[in-house]
C-alpha cells in the first residue's frame, strides 16, 4: 500500500475475509484479540507481547484503535523521532469520556493544557530547557537527607510488626512526600491527594465504566482545583527550593513559555509524574527481587550493586508499561506503512524483553552491564527528567530494606491486582512478612547507622560486576590458559552465543576475552588467555596470580560479534589467540549442519591453542597455518572474490586489515574482532575541541581537547553506557546523524565506517566542524 494512501477506516478485507487496519493490511487474529485491559497484558506485559515480537512487531489493534509496537529497535526510534511520532497524545484520555463525565469536568472548570510530556516542538525544548534547571545532580542532593529520614522513620513504624502492606505502609506515601517536597508543595491533604492521583491515572490511562468515569471525573475536578490553588499559595511567596517555585520564578523572565496555564497544568502533571511512577517502580522491584530470593540475597551481602539491581528491575518490570504517539504524516516503521493520524501504543515493557537488544531478556539479572538501555524512562528530548530522583529514591528503599531487614519474605500465595490501565503498571498491595525477632538491628543497633550511600546518576559499569570463581586452569598451549569460571554458590551464569565476550577485572582495569567452550553448560563460561609481553600487564597477572580457587570478577557478556546464522557458507579465519571466539563459531556452524572453513595462523604448532580439539572436531574443514612450517596464509586465494561466503575473523592487526583490503569491493561480507585498541589514548596537546549537536534531545555540548565526547555527554546527564573505554567493547556506541566522525574504535569494520551511521563515544572524536548525534 503506497504511503501516500488516506487512511483506510477498519473494514473487512474482501480478499482475506480479516479485519483490516487502517492501512488496508488484514488485522491477525492475535492482533485483533489484543486487549491490554485484560490480565494478560496488566499481569505481565512482556510476555502478553511475546507473540508480536516474534511474528508482527507492528500491528493494529481494534479494540483499542491503536497500532502496538514491541520490539525494542522500533520502540526506541518512535521515541527518538518525536517530529514525526509525537507525544501530543500521551495523556489522552485512551477511553472516550461520557458526556455526564465532560459536564463533571466543566463544573470543576478543569482545563488541563499541555504540559512538557505530550508538548511539541520547538515549545516543548524551550519549556524543558527553562526548566532544567532543578533536576541537575546538584539540586537533587537537596532531597536526599530527607529521603533518607522518611525512610527510616516510615520503616521504624513497621520494623517490629512482622507483616506490612508496603504500598500501603509506605511505597504510596514516601514517593508522594517526596514529589511534593520536590515541587515545593505543602504535605497537607496527602489522602485527598492519594485518591486524586488514583484517578487521574484511571481518567488517562484506564476503562472506567460509564458510573465510575463520573466518580473519576469528580475526584479529577477536586484534584485540577486543589493544584490551582495550591499554585496561588505559592506565587504569594516564590522563594526556596522547590520546581513550582522556580517555575514560577522562571515566569517572570519568560511570560511567553512559562505560561499561567502551563504552571496549573504541570502542577497536576507534576505530581503524578513524580508519584505514582516511582511508587509503583518500587512496588515491582520489591516484589520482582523477593521473588528471586538468591538476587535478594546478593544484594543484602553486597550494598553496592543496589544500583545495577533498580537499573535492572526498572528493566525487567518498570511502572510506565507503554507510551503513546501519534503520527504526524504518513510513515513506516519497519515493513509497516503507517498513515498519518495514527495512534501509536509504544511498548515499552516489551522492547525491554527484546533478545534482539538484551541477552537473556527474561532473567533478571543484576550484573546485566546494559540495563540502563532499558526504555522505562522513554529515549531522546522528552526523556523522564526525574529518572535521578526516581534511581535515588529507589535506591534508598533498596538499601534500608536489605540492611535492616534482609530475612523480608513476599506473604506467599497473594493475588496481585492493578488499576487496570495501559501505561502505569505497579500492585495495589504488596504484602511482605518477616520474623521481628531476627531483625539485626536487635543484635547491633549500630547498623542503623551504616547506611551505604550512592552516588546520583545512572549506574557505572563497576556496579555491575560478577563475582565468579575460577574453578580450573588449563594450558592450551604455550603462554596460553584456558580459565574454567562457574558462580561462587553453583548457580547458573549467563547465557552466550558464539562471538559473545567477557571483562575480566584485573585491579582497576578490565581486559576483554571471548568465550569458548559449550554454550549448552550453564554452569560454566571459559575464555582462553594469552600472555601478552607488551600491553598493561593485565593478561600476565592473570598467569601469574590465578589458580583454581580463585574468586575473579568478570563483567558482561556481551556479543559485538555475533554469528549470522543464515548464511550458506562461512570462512573462519583466526590468528593466534584469535581462535577463541572462532572454534565456538565452528562448533556452532557443525551444529547447524552448514557448510565452513577454518583458516587458523601461528607462530608455530606449540604455540597454537586447541589444536587437538580442533582436528577431532572440525579435522576435514581445518588449515593450519604455523609460520616456523613455512605455510602462510594467502588472503587473496583464500576470499576468492564473487564468493558468498560470510567471513568471520579474529586475530592482530595486521591480519585484520590486511583481511579489510582484500574484501574491499563486497565489505558487508566481513566480520572482524579486535583485540587491541591503538587510538584509545587521548593526548590533550594534540587534540582539537570541538560542538556535538545532540538531535535528539536538542542540545550542544562542548567537547575540550582533554575530554572524550562520552565524558561531554555523561556531564549534560546523558545516561551512556561504557565499558572498556578503549574503543574496543562497543558498549558506548552511539548513533551519527551527520559530521566528519574520526573513527578511532576498533570494532567498526571500514564499511561501517564509511556509512556514517555510529560511533564509538569513548575515543572517537569529531575531523572537524561540529558532529551530529541522535542522543
Ligand atoms: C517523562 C517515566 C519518575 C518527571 C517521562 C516519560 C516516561 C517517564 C516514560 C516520557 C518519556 C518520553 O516521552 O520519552 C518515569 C518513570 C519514573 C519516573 C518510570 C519512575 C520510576 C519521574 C519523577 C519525576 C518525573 C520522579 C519528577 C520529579 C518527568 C517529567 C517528564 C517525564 C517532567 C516530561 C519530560 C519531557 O517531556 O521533556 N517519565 N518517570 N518522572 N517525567 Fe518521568
Amino acid at each position: 500500500h503506497p504511503s501516500s494512501s488516506p487512511p483506510h477506516p477498519t473494514g473487512h478485507c474482501p480478499m482475506s475475509g480479516f479485519m483490516t487496519a487502517p492501512n488496508g493490511c488484514p488485522v491477525s487474529p492475535e492482533a485483533a484479540d489484543f486487549d491490554p485491559f485484560e490480565s494478560a497484558y496488566q499481569l505481565d506485559p512482556p510476555e502478553a507481547l511475546r507473540w508480536s515480537r516474534d511474528q508482527e512487531p507492528v500491528f493494529y489493534s481494534p479494540k483499542l484503535g491503536y497500532w502496538v509496537v514491541s520490539r525494542y529497535a522500533d520502540v526506541k526510534e518512535i521515541f527518538r523521532d518525536n517530529q514525526v511520532f509525537s507525544p501530543a497524545i500521551a495523556l489522552e484520555k485512551i477511553t472516550p469520556v461520557s458526556q455526564e463525565a465532560q459536564d463533571t469536568l466543566k463544573r470543576y472548570n478543569y482545563a488541563m493544557n499541555r504540559t512538557l510530556v505530550n508538548e511539541d516542538e520547538p515549545a516543548h525544548m524551550e519549556r524543558r530547557r527553562a526548566l532544567m534547571e532543578s533536576f541537575t545532580l546538584d539540586e537533587l542532593k537537596h532531597h536526599e537527607p530527607m529521603l533518607q529520614s522518611l525512610t527510616q522513620e516510615y520503616l521504624d513504624r513497621i520494623i517490629d510488626k512482622g507483616e506490612a502492606d508496603l504500598v500501603d505502609e509506605m511505597l504510596w506515601e514516601i514517593p508522594l512526600t517526596v514529589a511534593l517536597h520536590f515541587l515545593g508543595i505543602p504535605e497537607e491533604d496527602m489522602d485527598t491527594l492519594r485518591e486524586y492521583s488514583i484517578a487521574h491515572t484511571v481518567n488517562t490511562w484506564g476503562r472506567p465504566s460509564k458510573e465510575e468515569q463520573v466518580a473519576v471525573a469528580e475526584a479529577v475536578g477536586k484534584f485540577w482545583q486543589y493544584a490551582g490553588k495550591v499554585l496561588e499559595k505559592m506565587r504569594q511567596d516564590p522563594s526556596g527550593h522547590g520546581w513550582m517555585k522556580y517555575a514560577i520564578r522562571m515566569q517572570k523572565e519568560l511570560p511567553d513559555i512559562v505560561t499561567d496555564s502551563y504552571l496549573h497544568s504541570m502542577m497536576m502533571a507534576g505530581i503524578v509524574a513524580a508519584h505514582e511512577t516511582t511508587a509503583h517502580a518500587s512496588a515491582n522491584m520489591f516484589r520482582l527481587l523477593l521473588e528471586n530470593r538468591e538476587v535478594w540475597d546478593d544484594i543484602c551481602g553486597n550494598p553496592a550493586l543496589i544500583p545495577n539491581a533498580v537499573e535492572e528491575c526498572l528493566r525487567y518490570s518498570g511502572s510506565v508499561a507503554a507510551w503513546r504517539r501519534i503520527a504526524t504524516a504518513d510513515t513506516r516503521i519497519g515493513d509497516t506503512e503507517i498513515p498519518k493520524g495514527s495512534k501509536l501504543l509504544i511498548i515499552s515493557a516489551s522492547a525491554n524483553h527484546d533478545d534482539r537488544h538484551f541477552e537473556n531478556p527474561d532473567d533478571l539479572d543484576i550484573y546485566r552491564d546494559n540495563t540502563t538501555d532499558h526504555l522505562t524512562f522513554g529515549y531522546g528530548a522528552h526523556q523522564c527528567m526525574g529518572k535521578n530522583l526516581a534511581r535515588m529514591e529507589m535506591r534508598i528503599f533498596l538499601e534500608a530494606f536489605t540492611r535492616r531487614l534482609p530475612q523480608l519474605e513476599l506473604v506467599p500465595d497473594q493475588t496481585f491486582t492493578f488499576v487496570p490501565n495501559t501505561s502505569f503498571r505497579g500492585p495495589e498491595h504488596l504484602w511482605v512478612r518477616w520474623d521481628q525477632r531476627q531483625n539485626p538491628e536487635r543484635r547491633d543497633p549500630d547498623i542503623l547507622n551504616r547506611v551505604h550511600t550512592f552516588t546520583i546518576g545512572a549506574p557505572t559499569p563497576n556496579d555491575a560486576a560478577r563475582p565468579v570463581r575460577v574453578a580450573d586452569v588449563v594450558v592450551e598451549a604455550e603462554g596460553v590458559i584456558r580459565l574454567v569460571l562457574e558462580d561462587p554458590r553453583g548457580r547458573m551464569l549467563p547465557r552466550w552465543s558464539p562471538g559473545a565476550h567477557i571483562d575480566v577485572v584485573v585491579g582497576d582495569f578490565a581486559r576483554k576475552y571471548s568465550l569458548c567452550g559449550d554454550p549448552e553448560d550453564p554452569y560454566r563460561l571459559q575464555v582462553s588467555v594469552l600472555k601478552e609481553a607488551a600491553g598493561r600487564g593485565g593478561s600476565a597477572f592473570i598467569h601469574e596470580t590465578v589458580k583454581a580457587g580463585s574468586l575473579i570478577k568478570i563483567r558482561g557478556l556481551k556479543n559485538h560479534f555475533r554469528l549470522d546464522e543464515t548464511a550458506d557458507s562461512y570462512l573462519l579465519i583466526a590468528g593466534g589467540i584469535g581462535i577463541t571466539p572462532i572454534i565456538a563459531m565452528a562448533d556452532r556452524l557443525k551444529h547447524l549442519g552448514k557448510d565452513y572453513t577454518i583458516h587458523y595462523c601461528g607462530r608455530a604448532r606449540e604455540t597454537m591453542a586447541f589444536l587437538s580439539r580442533l582436528e577431532r572436531d572440525h579435522g576435514d574443514r581445518l588449515h593450519l597455518y604455523p609460520a616456523n612450517e613455512n605455510r602462510r596464509l594467502t588472503l587473496s586465494s583464500v576470499v576468492r572474490k564473487g564468493n558468498a561466503a560470510q567471513i568471520y575473523a579474529c586475530g592482530p592487526e595486521r591480519l585484520l586489515d590486511a583481511l579489510e583490503d582484500v574484501t574491499s569491493d563486497h565489505p558487508e561480507t566481513l566480520h572482524i574482532e579486535h583485540f587491541t585498541a591503538t587510538g584509545a589514548v587521548l593526548d590533550p596537546t594534540r587534540e582539537i575541541g570541538f560542538d556535538v549537536v545532540l538531535t535528539d534531545s536538542e542540545l550542544t555540548v562542548h567537547v575540550a581537547p582533554d575530554q572524550t565526547v562520552l565524558q561531554a555527554l555523561r556531564a549534560v546527564g546523558a545516561d551512556i553506557p561504557s565499558d572498556c573505554e578503549e574503543g574496543l567493547c562497543g558498549t558506548c556506541e552511539v548513533a551519527v546523524v551527520a559530521g566528519d566522525i574520526d573513527h578511532r574504535d576498533k570494532v567498526l569494520t571500514a564499511s561501517e565506517r564509511a556509512q556514517n551511521r555510529r560511533m564509538m563515544t569513548c575515543c572517537s572524536r569529531a575531523n572537524e566542524g561540529k558532529i551530529f548525534l541522535a542522543i
